[in-house]
């Protein structure tokens, strides 16, 4: 297995991302781990990862020294290149006079070993205010940028190697090649892992973490808390029950499909709570978007608190936490609050539960992949993201039964239409919205007045930035159709081609 340091680098987890997606396992460890632990795990080889310190800070992160002893491959990127460079016989980092961010164009010395099978020149991508001054004794540079001379370096004798930039990353363009280079020409580690040995490794976690503790999970219908659920219960059983809390402002069929598969196809213990009417009256005439949210996460948490009380001595919570939730909440402390997000399943924090997270270092597709091998349904599995306080902030202005039934119906032919035109897993969200507007039509000689339905669908990779996804325009066409055709009150259909920024994805 990998060993991978973590110097508090923002692509620490990418890193072990792509080393799974090669296969291999991998463990991620503090830097500040002793050298006995390093010696148990027995890693093939070592990855340290970047950092924000300067290695010439007085407590900069460091590493116990006995490792460039235990005679395996090291791989230092960015900061993690620095480091060996300090702490190895004769290498020097300074502040460079310019640090070097994004782009760059890396020039190769030498395509042996690390940088087989790599062109000469190739984008990569860069991050870092030092650089490394003069290599240590036994390394040479292998290629440079034009900003900074020692872009990478090796010691082909002990297979130390450093790269200032990060392969990780997608904008590196063969840095999936550098990777591989480095576990299976260096390494030579066999490729023999896979996403079952990742849930059974989880599954002896949580059984070692809550022992024969009772724990409770929220489902919302959406992937994360499903599939958290899913081996949560793969691992302790009927210790877990799960409680599910219909607001009355999901999508056609979802509720239903919750309740079948978790509480009928996985058998696991399910408080399914009909909360609609409690919802819809706290809503009644609330037309404020963020008043509608605030509303929506005070009265979900009560609901869910009621619930887990009539259980006894529930001690773990289950969180569908996955890692981009875990890197946006970091990041946003000092983003302005454009709009307050509530997730479902959010923690009640006066209920002093301890959290069981089997997804916190997962990313989405690998999320995916592990519902897969778990047997979730393909609607679940694939399911595009859903905001926690639903159709409700899809109705502009204020919600009651009848507009969120219009609206679901408007929206089960999108998503139909989308599906039958196998886009569905292709676009990152495609929906229905229902203005507080009508307008004038005609129909069979008749005169209508009508809600418009606004359809959105959007691509996006991270939902930070989104752009309209260009629809066929028969696809279009039929949405329209069907819509205008088969959903009461609904008399005209308008797409919105706005992409984020300025707009958001969301209407409200
Ligand atoms: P916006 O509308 O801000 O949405 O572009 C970005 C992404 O977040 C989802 N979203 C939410 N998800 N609770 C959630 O769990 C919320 O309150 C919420 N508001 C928006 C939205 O669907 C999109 O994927």
């Amino acid at each position: 297995k990998i060993l991978i340091l973590d110097f508090g680098g923002q692509y620490s987890q990418l890193i072990a991302r792509r080393v799974r997606e090669f296969n291999v396992y991998s463990v991620i460890r503090g830097h500040d781990i002793e050298l006995e632990e390093i010696k148990k795990i027995d890693p093939a080889a070592i990855i340290f990862s970047g950092g924000p310190d300067s290695v010439t800070a007085p407590k900069a992160p460091g590493v116990d020294q006995g490792v460039f002893e235990l005679g395996i491959p090291i791989l230092g990127i960015c900061y993690g290149m620095q480091l060996m460079a300090q702490l190895l016989e004769a290498g020097q980092v300074e502040k460079a006079e310019h640090g070097e961010y994004g782009k760059a164009n890396l020039e190769l010395f030498t395509q042996k070993k690390l940088f087989k099978e790599i062109d000469n020149y190739s984008q990569v991508w860069m991050s870092h205010g030092d650089h490394v001054k003069k290599v240590p004794a036994g390394f040479e540079i292998i290629a440079k940028t034009e900003l900074t001379e020692a872009a990478a370096m090796a010691d082909f004798e002990r297979d130390f190697y450093g790269v200032q930039f990060h392969p990780e990353v997608n904008h590196t363009i063969h840095g999936k090649t550098i990777l591989h280079n480095f576990l299976f020409r260096i390494v030579k580690v066999k490729a023999n892992w896979n996403m079952s040995d990742y849930i059974n490794e989880e599954v002896e976690r949580i059984r070692s973490q809550v022992g024969t503790g009772k724990v409770i999970c929220g489902l919302s219908g959406g992937v994360d808390s499903a599939v958290a659920s899913a081996i949560v219960h793969k691992a302790i059983g009927d210790q877990l029950t799960c409680i599910f809390v219909d607001h009355g402002l999901l999508r056609k069929g979802e509720a239903e499909q919750v309740k079948r598969t978790f509480g009928e196809e996985f058998n696991i213990p399910l408080i399914y709570v009909d909360a609609k009417k409690r919802f819809l009256d706290r809503l009644a005439g609330v037309k404020d978007p963020e008043e509608k949210r605030k509303i929506i996460g005070d009265e979900f948490i009560q609901v869910f608190d009621e619930e887990a009380e009539t259980l006894s001595d529930v001690r773990y919570l289950v969180q569908g936490t996955i890692y981009s939730d875990v890197i946006e909440s970091g990041g946003t402390d000092k983003a302005a609050t454009i709009k307050s997000h509530h997730n479902v399943g959010g923690l009640p924090e006066e209920m002093n539960l301890e959290l069981v997270e089997p997804l916190h270092f997962l990313f989405k597709d690998e999320v995916r992949k592990i519902g897969e091998v778990l047997g979730l349904p393909e609607e679940i599995v694939w399911r595009q993201p859903f905001p926690g306080p639903g159709l409700a902030i899809r109705i502009i202005g204020d919600v009651d039964w009848d507009k969120l039934e219009t609206l679901r119906n408007a929206d089960a032919i999108v998503q139909e239409e989308i599906r039958d035109a196998g886009l569905y897993r292709d676009i990152w969200q495609s929906f229905a919205v229902l203005p507080d507007l009508r307008s004038v039509g005609v129909m069979g000689d008749e005169r209508t007045y009508g809600y418009p339905i606004i359809l959105r669908a959007v691509n996006s990779d991270d939902a930070m930035t989104a752009d309209w996804a260009r629809l066929p325009y028969e696809l279009m066409q039929s949405i329209s159709n069907r819509i205008v055709n088969q959903v009461e009150e609904v008399n005209r259909v308008v797409y919105d081609i706005t992409s984020k920024p300025p707009g958001t994805i969301e209407w409200e």
